[in-house]
């Protein structure tokens, strides 16, 4: 695995496997690796020839009062664990680079971003992940760029900007990796006390009540949320939100005659957990 730090490293490694006609994948991180990242990683490998991994802590998509600071950063562990999933370039560029004095440029997905996670963090976060994903696409000109379920919005957005500015990239979406008891993995995770990682299986106990009653017939959308807030009860954690949202265009749904996205998000102590599902009603 080759690590480099700037972008002109980047590129000249990059052009020579452009050379030898090797395709890319793409899969951009804010590092603190865990499986779910890994496993976009394998994806990389199988489905095109070259694994690039960026990690960058990026400032802008973060919320005054958010976890910025906080944020878990260990790049000798990260650099392991990229080397142990077959990457073959990561790439871990510095503020300065990714944002040169003077930067001005700020790429806005409209509407999609509004709901969930917009309404809750606020418009400057999408405009912060859009404009950085647009910036690591460009630094690195990748065939195929990994994004997870797990950020559903997030990779919803990034499709929409990809289609609009008529990047010439693939997106492969990869499903949520969890826990054995079905807490989806993310790096704020971390956070979580002993009991409050108890606690935070609440978000998938929604979700997978939600997905009962929908396989079993149920199509009625306040039904269904009823269901998924009664699962979460127990566990003493309340939603910031609840949605049960068209997979397209993040619309509210009302019935769930079609694939239809339910997604949760919840703060349990101090650390914001957010998880999701597609519901199939039953044929
Ligand atoms: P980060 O949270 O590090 O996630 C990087 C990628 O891993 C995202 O595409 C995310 O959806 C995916 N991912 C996270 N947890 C996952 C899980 N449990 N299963 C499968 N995939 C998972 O998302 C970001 O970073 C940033 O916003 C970024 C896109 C890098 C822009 O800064």
């Amino acid at each position: 695995m080759k690590s480099v730090t700037s972008l002109m490293e980047l590129r000249t490694i990059l052009e020579r496997y452009r050379r030898d006609q090797l395709t890319v994948g793409l899969v951009p991180t804010m590092g603190a690796l865990h499986d779910g990242h890994l496993s976009l990683i394998a994806k990389a490998k199988e489905i095109a020839d070259i694994a690039v991994v960026s990690i960058f802590v990026n400032p802008t998509q973060f919320g005054a009062g958010e976890d910025f600071q906080a944020y878990p950063r260990d790049t000798q562990r990260d650099s392991q664990l990229a080397a142990g999933a077959n990457t073959d370039v990561l790439f871990i560029p510095t503020a300065q680079e990714v944002y040169p004095s003077g930067f001005a440029t700020t790429i806005s997905v409209a509407g999609l971003t509004e709901p969930l996670e917009g309404q809750q963090r606020g418009a400057a976060h999408f405009n912060g992940v859009t404009t950085v994903v647009a910036k690591l696409l460009n630094m690195t000109s990748p065939d195929v760029l990994l994004m997870g379920q797990k950020d559903a919005q997030q990779a919803i957005v990034v499709g929409r900007m990809i289609k609009d500015l008529d990047l010439t990239v693939r997106l492969e979406v990869c499903p949520t990796v969890r826990e054995l008891d079905g807490l989806a993995l993310s790096s704020r995770n971390t956070y979580l006390t002993s009991d409050e990682r108890s606690q935070a299986v609440a978000l998938y106990k929604a979700l997978q009540a939600a997905q009962s009653a929908v396989s079993g017939g149920e199509i009625d959308g306040v039904k269904v949320l009823t269901t998924a807030l009664t699962a979460m009860e127990p566990f003493g954690v309340v939603p910031e939100y609840l949605s049960l949202v068209c997979p397209q265009t993040l619309n509210a749904v009302s019935v769930i005659d079609r694939p239809t996205l339910l997604a949760v998000a919840a703060v349990v102590g101090s650390t914001r957990l957010i998880d999701n599902v597609t519901l199939i009603p039953r044929s």
